[in-house]
């Protein structure tokens, strides 16, 4: 059955390893529409995306640095020389963030799996336009340094930071040995 939806996402995978071009307008267009149709209770659309591209990447490389120091005062200057680096790996950086609206209905948590799932959303259409994408998470998502760095309120939520870019190796094809059946349990057991 030849089905381009369902052939992207058996074949997706992320890319480490990143290149110049950031994705162009255009390309960043689509992600974000893309992003945009994941399931969302309630239609809140919590999700919001902040484009780190070129130099403003360097605004999280310093806070990055700052948050590091602030976990440890004697930080030696190669592990502030490596959180200083981590935004550079990629030409552009998409933080994923979850608004966290207050709603009767929508608990907090369930904003952040739609925006996961917006972000899932985003890294298949990156995938299948041949953009090399790689989601990362860590302490940043939760330090109040880089959130106030990037403007990031304290009610809301880093989800992730997408690092986009050109894949520099051709993405693998997913391990064979990853057997679906495993994941799939049909009715329950005897009581
Ligand atoms: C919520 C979330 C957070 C992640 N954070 C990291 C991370 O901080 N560092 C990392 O190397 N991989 C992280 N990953 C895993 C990679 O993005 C990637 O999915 C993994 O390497 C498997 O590769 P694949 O997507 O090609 O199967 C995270 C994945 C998810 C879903």
């Amino acid at each position: 059955m030849q089905n381009p939806i369902i052939d992207a996402i058996l074949k997706r995978r992320s890319s480490p390893l990143l290149d110049s071009p950031a994705p162009n307008s255009q390309q960043l267009e689509m992600l974000v529409r893309c992003a945009s149709r994941a399931a969302d209770h309630g239609n809140l659309r919590p999700w919001r995306f902040l484009y780190l591209e070129n130099e403003h990447r360097e605004r999280l490389s310093e806070a990055l640095v700052k948050m590091a120091e602030s976990e440890d005062p004697a930080l030696p200057d190669f592990k502030r020389t490596k959180m200083a680096q981590k935004p550079y790996r990629a030409p552009a950086i998409l933080v994923a963030i979850s608004r966290n609206i207050e709603n009767p209905k929508v608990p907090v948590l369930e904003q952040q799996m739609a925006t996961a799932a917006a972000v899932q959303n985003l890294l298949l259409a990156a995938f299948s336009m041949g953009l090399g994408a790689y989601w990362r998470t860590g302490s940043a998502c939760n330090s109040q340094i880089v959130k106030s760095a990037l403007a990031v309120q304290s009610a809301e939520t880093i989800v992730g930071f997408i690092y986009l870019g050109a894949a520099k190796q051709q993405a693998l094809l997913p391990k064979s040995t990853d057997d679906w059946s495993n994941y799939l349990q049909i009715g329950l057991t005897e009581k």
